[in-house]
């Protein structure tokens, strides 16, 4: 009998042993999935971070499901397109072509936006004063019909079963999602999918070292000369391509809204428009004053998301800043053939300016200088899939 004391004791060492070890897989495993992790953005030193929904807070484990998600060609009715068949990381999550095109081939009218800080939106799309979520903005694609993108329409059960099914997805919906039940939604996938959107965070530019981590010499003396282009009277870039995004169109926290980002730059002014003409603002709003009005997206990472405008009609910079220096363009052939530069709608800060050969490379080199080629090389924002799901 007297063994047993000592016996005992040892038992509650092991006992002991035995619960720290488990606190320990807990921590690391089964029970932190009932605690989510709480997302902390990449921004500059005292960088306000975007508005995030009440109803969608940023969490690890809902950014790292809305990430596979992203890169899931399961995600579209015909198993062939995933959002990122029109948002890739090395083109800043925009593409190269200039129109997207959907799931079951048919031609958008739109070229793909870049992604980048998108959680500071104030709008979603080229021409929408309305859509001001992320979570609104993603069932266009999942569901719209014409034209088909994701085709999801008529197919959501179908598909939410395909990832039911999935055993990487049972893990991870459960994680993200530790309060709900066992059943996938797609209230679900849709706040994973906005939650990995808004982890995009792009601020590594030279344009940021220098503004926002104090290194004065990240700029190259043509770059400086640009940005004093770019901020003059002359051009009058800034009034519409403001902010940290350089889109206007931005909302963090605690400013109050801007003003209407939308505006009509010249671009078309079609003799006879043709039946399918993109009037952007004007297609939702049926305002006359809408007429050829869009948002003046960021000019970040312009390098990786060529062509430009909202039709990609424009391939390189240079054609750019020559549309901007020319007031607008002006067709003298096809089927939009008709002067931009006299549009009723056109903005008065839009007009013709004398640009030499060498203040042409400095803006150009200035623009460049909002690359961050940190954003298109983050291993974080890849695809997560080692094989092709
Ligand atoms: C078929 C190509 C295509 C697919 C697939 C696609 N997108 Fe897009 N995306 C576009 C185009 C084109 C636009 C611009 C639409 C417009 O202006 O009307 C856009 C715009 C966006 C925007 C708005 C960005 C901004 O700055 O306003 C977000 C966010 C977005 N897409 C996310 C997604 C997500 C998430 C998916 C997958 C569920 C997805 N997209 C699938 C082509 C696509
Ligand atoms: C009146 C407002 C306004 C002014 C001034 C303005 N922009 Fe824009 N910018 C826009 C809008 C709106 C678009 C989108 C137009 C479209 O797609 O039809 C745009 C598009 C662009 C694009 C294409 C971006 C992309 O991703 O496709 C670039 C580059 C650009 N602007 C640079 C400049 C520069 C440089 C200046 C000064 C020379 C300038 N902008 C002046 C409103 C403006």
């Amino acid at each position: 009998m007297s063994t047993l004391p000592a016996h005992h004791s040892s038992m509650t060492t092991y006992k002991y042993l035995y619960s720290v070890i488990a606190a320990l897989i807990c921590l690391v495993s089964a029970c932190s999935k009932h605690t989510p992790t709480e997302y902390v953005f990449h921004l500059p030193p005292d960088f306000p971070p975007p508005p995030v929904p009440v109803d969608n807070p940023m969490t690890l484990e809902k950014v790292s499901l809305g990430r596979h998600l992203f890169y899931d060609t399961r995600l579209s009715a015909n198993n062939t397109q995933s959002c990122s068949s029109c948002h890739l990381q090395a083109q800043a999550f925009s593409e190269s072509l200039a129109t997207g095109v959907g799931s079951t081939g048919e031609v958008l009218a739109r070229n793909s936006l870049s992604l980048t800080n998108v959680a500071y939106n104030e709008t979603f799309t080229w021409a929408h004063d309305s859509l001001t979520s992320i979570e609104a903005q993603i069932l266009i694609p999942l569901f719209n019909e014409a034209p088909i993108e994701m085709g999801l329409t008529g197919n959501e059960e179908a598909i939410l079963a395909r990832l039911q099914k999935d055993a990487t997805y049972q893990k991870l919906f459960a994680a993200a999602f530790p309060e709900q039940n066992k059943n996938i939604t797609l209230d679900q996938t849709v706040k994973a999918l906005a939650s990995f959107i808004r982890s995009l965070t792009s601020f590594n530019s030279p344009f940021d070292r220098y503004a926002y981590y104090g290194e004065d010499d990240a700029l190259t003396d043509s770059q400086l000369r640009g940005l004093g282009i770019f901020m003059s009277e002359k051009t009058e870039c800034r009034h519409c391509h403001g902010g940290f995004n350089f889109s206007q169109s931005t909302n963090q926290h605690g400013l109050a809204i801007t003003e209407r980002p939308f505006h009509n730059t010249g671009l078309y002014n079609p003799e006879v428009p043709p039946a399918n003409f993109d009037q952007g603002l004007y297609d939702i709003s049926l305002r006359e004053e809408d007429k050829g009005k869009f948002r003046a997206p960021t000019l970040r990472n312009l390098q990786y998301s060529a062509p430009y405008m909202h039709d990609g009609s424009l391939a390189t910079l240079v054609e750019v800043i020559d549309f901007y220096a020319q007031g607008g363009q002006n067709l003298s052939s096809g089927p939009l053939k008709g002067d931009g530069r006299a549009h009723p709608q056109k903005s008065d800060l839009i007009k013709a300016f004398p640009l030499s050969e060498e203040e042409k490379q400095d803006l150009i080199h200035f623009l460049h200088a909002l690359n961050d080629e940190s954003f298109i090389e983050n291993p974080l924002y890849s695809n997560p899939w080692k094989t092709q799901p």
